[in-house]
């Protein structure tokens, strides 16, 4: 089995590039493993603490927010990070080609429960002669990403990596501390019957999404006139892995339960580097409105509405959104 080094290699990939994906790796062969430990880590259950965006930290969000922070900040690679465990962007290297933004440890609240985690992590270019305290050179389309990948720690370790020439799967060797490369240019596939949303939501969702789930549900026996089956692991990470390995639609569309919130997921680290892998595999991502990767950012923690996964299915709620 390959290494990932000479795969990127062979792609043509930047060597700066192939080294702060290395170094991003580096941080989650860690977390991998204080992620493995479970309950003997001392590491599981909640912080007093809240993050900018209010939520409860967990005491892996941080544990996992320093690990990622110090090793990116203390290689060199980066001119400056974003995490969702930051409230403003930190400065690094002022003569550093790339920017990373990341979510630590997404569905944290898993931890507690031995289910699935993981980490999401984004890679631009900073602007040149930019100023890495500068918030604003975050401020790019998650069209300009050059990399972005997640790490899902799961029964194993799984890296899912694109530098925009397909995506690929990787596993994590344990034993040697390797990751290699399992599946070449993974394929979502274009039709699905399995959907992905918080149902208990359903109330306070637009009504193109209600109309498109009210189908979903009504099955046979309705105007899709097939049986539709959910599943919602509540880690984004753990469902957008599904949607990349056999296909399906994961949707966390706005809402109006909390009027100051009406979109929950991060658009600079969970949805732009998801919606790259999504379509480096075939699929399709968007607001219901717009291709995520097309939004001009305009803060660090912006949230916004995601829909995302098998290209037919998708078109097919998009449809409900016109
Ligand atoms: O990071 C936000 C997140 O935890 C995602 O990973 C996940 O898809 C979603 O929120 C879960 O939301 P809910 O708590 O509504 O099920
Ligand atoms: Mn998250």
């Amino acid at each position: 089995m390959r290494r990932l080094p000479p795969v990127l290699l062979e792609d043509g990939c930047p060597r700066d590039l192939i080294s702060l994906i290395r170094t991003v790796l580096a941080a989650c062969k860690e977390i991998s493993f204080r992620v493995g430990q479970g309950a003997l880590s001392g590491a599981l259950g909640s912080t007093l603490d809240e993050n900018i965006q209010g939520e409860t930290q967990k005491k892996l969000d941080v544990l996992t927010n320093q690990l990622l922070k110090d090793i990116l900040l203390e290689s060199g690679y980066v001119k400056a990070i974003a995490s969702e465990e930051e409230d403003y962007t930190v400065a690094g290297n002022p003569d550093a080609n790339y920017i990373v933004a990341f979510d630590p440890l997404d569905g944290s609240s898993n931890t507690d429960i031995n289910s699935l985690v993981g980490t999401i992590f984004s890679i631009m270019k900073a602007p040149e002669g930019s100023d890495p305290a500068d918030q604003s050179i975050f401020m790019q389309p998650g069209k300009n990403q050059v990399a972005a990948g997640y790490v899902l720690y799961g029964p194993s370790t799984v890296l899912a990596l694109t530098t925009g020439k397909g995506t690929r799967f990787f596993t994590l060797d344990k034993t040697h501390g390797t990751f290699l490369l399992t599946e070449d240019f993974a394929k979502v596939p274009e039709d699905t019957n399995e959907y992905a949303i918080n149902a208990s939501n359903q109330r306070h969702w637009q009504p193109a999404m209600q109309n498109y789930i009210n189908d979903l549900i009504a099955g046979e026996t309705g105007p899709r006139a097939r049986n539709f089956n959910m599943r919602w692991i509540a880690a984004m990470v753990g469902d957008v892995h599904r949607v990349l390995c056999r296909g399906g639609i994961f949707t966390y569309p706005t809402d109006t339960k909390d009027p100051n919130k009406p979109n929950k997921l991060r658009l600079l680290y969970e949805a732009n580097p998801m919606a790259m892998l999504i379509e480096q595999a075939g699929g399709i991502a968007s607001t219901g409105t717009e291709r995520i990767m097309d939004i001009q950012p305009d803060a660090i923690h912006q949230r916004v509405a995601v829909i995302l996964g098998s290209k037919n299915e998708v078109e097919t709620c998009l449809n409900y959104h016109k």
